[in-house]
């Protein structure tokens, strides 16, 4: 079935809210294509721009991409140093259409290891599209689950001490407001490419109750038709939070 075809089958009224995507199989890619792990980097920028586009199609509202997690700073200087830069120069390329097309855009994450200069043009780039009401593409940058939820214990702890919040009220509501993800929903469907099954530091308070989609697929393979396809599967399941 093609990609029109395909996007018909989709019930507008069952679409997720929110879908967060573990971008990975980029080096495998590259491995295969026998070509060097930073141009399946760059292949993976197109597959970004197709999900991105699809995701504006179909009117999704939030997107989560797992850009660079706080493991990442692990890879080789040159990795680490030419993703960063692919991220930022991809996001500035591409802010005059995304900005046409509504979609607004927000980091999330540590701003901790960042130089100030990458931390400032994350500012410019999300005040460029910060008024647009469109799809909510979340690029997760320095980004760790662990790190977030003690990130927000720390800062609960000085609000319960300063007096601002009661120590017992403390419930899972709160809890998210403290979280990078404040006022985003919790994803409904978290997908993962290349065939590994595991969550990786990502969003790990968030998707307590979320689907997930794991394809053998690579990244930089991923089509707008495995992704309608997703959806679609998602679309079949049933719910249900915990209760019966
Ligand atoms: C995992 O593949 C992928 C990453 C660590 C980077 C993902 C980033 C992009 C695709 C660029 C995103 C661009 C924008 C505009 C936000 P891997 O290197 O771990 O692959 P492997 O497991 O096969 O080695």
């Amino acid at each position: 079935m093609n990609y029109k075809e395909l996007i018909k089958k989709i019930d507008k009224l069952k679409i997720p809210k929110h879908i967060a995507i573990i971008m990975d199989g980029n080096g495998r890619w590259a491995r295969i294509h026998k070509t060097k792990r930073l141009n399946g980097h760059k292949k993976g920028v197109e597959a970004v721009r197709r999900i991105v586009e699809t995701s504006t199609e179909i009117g999704l509202q939030y997107l989560t991409i797992y850009a660079f997690s706080t493991e990442n700073w692990r890879r080789s200087r040159t990795e680490v140093n030419y993703l960063l830069k692919l991220i930022m120069d991809s996001l500035i390329r591409e802010i005059e259409e995304l900005n046409s097309n509504n979609v607004n855009i927000r980091f999330i994450g540590s701003e901790k290891e960042l130089s100030q200069s990458y931390n400032k043009k994350v500012v410019e780039v999300c005040r460029k599209s910060w008024n647009n009401t469109g799809l909510h593409l979340n690029v997760a940058m320095n980004y760790g689950g662990r790190r977030e939820i003690i990130e927000a214990f720390q800062k609960i702890i000085s609000d319960v001490q300063a007096g601002k919040i009661n120590k017992s009220k403390i419930d899972d509501k709160i809890v998210s407001n403290y979280l990078y993800t404040t006022s985003i929903p919790d994803p409904d469907f978290v997908i993962r490419t290349s065939g590994e099954k595991r969550l990786s530091n990502f969003l790990i308070w968030q998707s307590a109750y979320s689907e997930f989609w794991f394809t053998d697929t690579l990244w930089p393979d991923f089509s707008r038709e495995e992704f309608i396809r997703a959806i679609l599967d998602f679309q079949n399941r049933e719910r249900r939070f915990g209760s019966r």
